[in-house]
């Protein structure tokens, strides 16, 4: 049950977090652009900030669950008598789920402070060289997540 309901937290949270990157490539960014650079630096800020702060706790979350799950199997492994070999797609799961946090981290840290000064300073095309940069990352971080989807399902 307990195990059950952390897989549950741990899949809920990719759901948001993955599905929101498609969402705002595909479809927010790519209606945003009919609109004038002011308008569409600040939609673009007001959408990425409710984004990335709900992304902050799907990331606590996937951790938490994740690191929770795998302590347990380890834990009823050992008591069983029998040693704990953490499967492959669990090591290739948490290694890229570490490098998809790293990169969040810099896109809510770094890139995105800068496209919080642009706009302070009302300076649209440095709001608008921001964006790129986000864009960039959030393509490259759904793309692992992709790939991180691919393998916790066809080498479970
Ligand atoms: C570093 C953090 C992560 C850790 C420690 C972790 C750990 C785990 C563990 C222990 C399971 C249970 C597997 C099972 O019961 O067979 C699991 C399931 C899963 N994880 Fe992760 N995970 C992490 C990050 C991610 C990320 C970033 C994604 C996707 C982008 C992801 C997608 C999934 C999926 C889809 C499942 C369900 C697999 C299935 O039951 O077929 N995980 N994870």
């Amino acid at each position: 049950m307990i195990y059950a309901t952390l897989k549950l937290l741990h899949i809920l949270s990719i759901v948001v977090w993955v599905g929101g990157m498609v969402f705002a490539l595909f479809f927010l960014r790519p209606a945003a652009l009919m609109l004038e650079p002011p308008q569409r630096v600040r939609l673009m800020h007001a959408a990425l900030q409710r984004f990335f702060s709900a992304v902050l706790v799907a990331v606590v979350l996937v951790l938490v669950s994740g690191v929770w799950m795998m302590g347990r199997v380890a834990k009823e492994t050992v008591q069983a008598g029998l040693s704990f070999n953490m499967p492959l797609n669990w090591t290739l799961m948490t290694v890229l789920g570490l490098v998809m946090m790293a990169i969040f981290g810099h896109l809510r840290f770094a890139l995105f402070k800068r496209l919080n000064k642009a706009l302070e300073a009302s300076d649209w095309s440095a709001g608008g060289v921001a964006l790129a940069s986000i864009r960039t990352w959030v393509a490259i971080n759904l793309t692992i997540g992709v790939a991180v989807i691919g393998i916790a399902v066809t080498m479970a």
